[in-house]
Formats: structure tokens, C-alpha cells, sequence
């Protein structure tokens, strides 16, 4: 009887598990279409355009971006940190990519802030960007490179 019990109740947890694992996967990029929107709403990305040179010599972005000393940069608004294949990433970013955290606006503005304090002993050797308009315009220009943004 308690067999029977438990075999049912697992069935019961399989089926909702894959059906909680679906519904999360549609939330997620209804969250990412969400962190692109309010990028660019936040920020102009013609002048973050502009901004961009500075980090030109290490990162690609757009159609056939290649990885330089950095990753490419396409579709990193809400996308989940560290996570270009191939890329070998510092200690410190591996770290915060398997505590899973994601790149939302916040989190790319402290990057763009100081390098160096969001990311233990980082790779990527850019001072930062003392400017808070110049980090919501860069921003709102990644986002123009984010596919969630073209649904
Ligand atoms: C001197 C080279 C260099 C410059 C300049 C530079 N970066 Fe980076 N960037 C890197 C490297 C290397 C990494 C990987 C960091 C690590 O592993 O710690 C990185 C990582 C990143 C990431 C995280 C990528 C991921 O896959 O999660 C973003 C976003 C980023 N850079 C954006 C920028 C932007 C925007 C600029 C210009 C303001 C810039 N970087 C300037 C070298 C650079």
C-alpha cells in the first residue's frame, strides 16, 4: 500500500517538475525580453555607440563577432554570466557564473562601474566608466544586440 503510495506520489513530482521546468524556461525570457526593454528605454544607443570604441579593442559585437581577448558581446542583456563556450574565463568569473547569476541592468552597470570590484582578479583590464549615463547608453547599445529584442 505505502508503495503504491510513493509510486504515485513520484509520478506526481516528475510531471509537475517537467512542468515547472517549462513554465520557468518562458519566464526567463520573458524576463530577458524585459531586462532588453528596459535597456533601451533607459539609455541612448546611438551615443552608446560611441562609447563602445573603448572597449572595441578586446570585444566584437554584431553579425560574426569573433572572440578577441574578451568574448564576443551579442546577446549579453539578461543573459547568464560567463557562459561564451570556449571562452576561458578568470577564476573569479567562473565563480560568479556557477552561482548563476545573470546580467541584468544592475549587474551591468557595476561592471561597467569597476571591472575590478565586480569581478575578483578579472581579465578584463578596463578601468571602468566613471559616467552613469555613458554605463545606461553603453547598455541600451548592447541591448540593440540582444536577440530577445527582435521578438
Ligand atoms: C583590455 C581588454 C578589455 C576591454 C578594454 C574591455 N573588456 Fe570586457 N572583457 C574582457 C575580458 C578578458 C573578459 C573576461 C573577464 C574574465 O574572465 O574575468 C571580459 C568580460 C566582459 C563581459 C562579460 C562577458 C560574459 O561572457 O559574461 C562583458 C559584458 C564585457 N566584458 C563588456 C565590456 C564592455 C562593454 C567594455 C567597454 C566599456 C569592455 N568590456 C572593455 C576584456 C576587455
Amino acid at each position: 500500500m505505502k508503495l503504491v503510495t510513493y509510486a504515485l506520489a513520484g509520478a506526481f513530482m516528475l510531471a509537475s517538475t517537467a512542468a515547472f521546468a517549462e513554465s520557468h524556461a518562458a519566464e526567463e525570457e520573458n524576463t530577458q525580453l524585459m531586462m532588453v526593454e528596459a535597456a533601451l528605454a533607459g539609455g541612448d544607443a546611438a551615443a552608446g555607440e560611441k562609447v563602445f570604441k573603448k572597449c572595441k579593442a578586446c570585444h566584437m559585437i554584431g553579425e560574426g563577432a569573433k572572440t578577441r581577448t574578451g568574448p564576443p558581446l551579442n546577446d549579453m542583456v539578461g543573459a547568464e554570466m560567463g557562459a561564451y563556450e570556449g571562452f576561458k574565463y578568470s577564476k573569479g568569473m567562473v565563480a560568479l557564473s556557477d552561482e548563476g547569476l545573470v546580467w541584468t541592468i544592475d549587474n551591468l552597470d557595476a561592471l561597467f562601474l569597476k571591472p575590478r570590484d565586480f569581478i575578483a582578479k578579472t581579465k578584463m583590464s578596463f578601468a571602468g566608466l566613471k559616467n552613469e549615463d555613458d554605463r545606461a547608453n553603453l547598455i541600451a547599445y548592447l541591448a540593440t544586440f540582444t536577440t530577445a529584442a527582435d521578438d
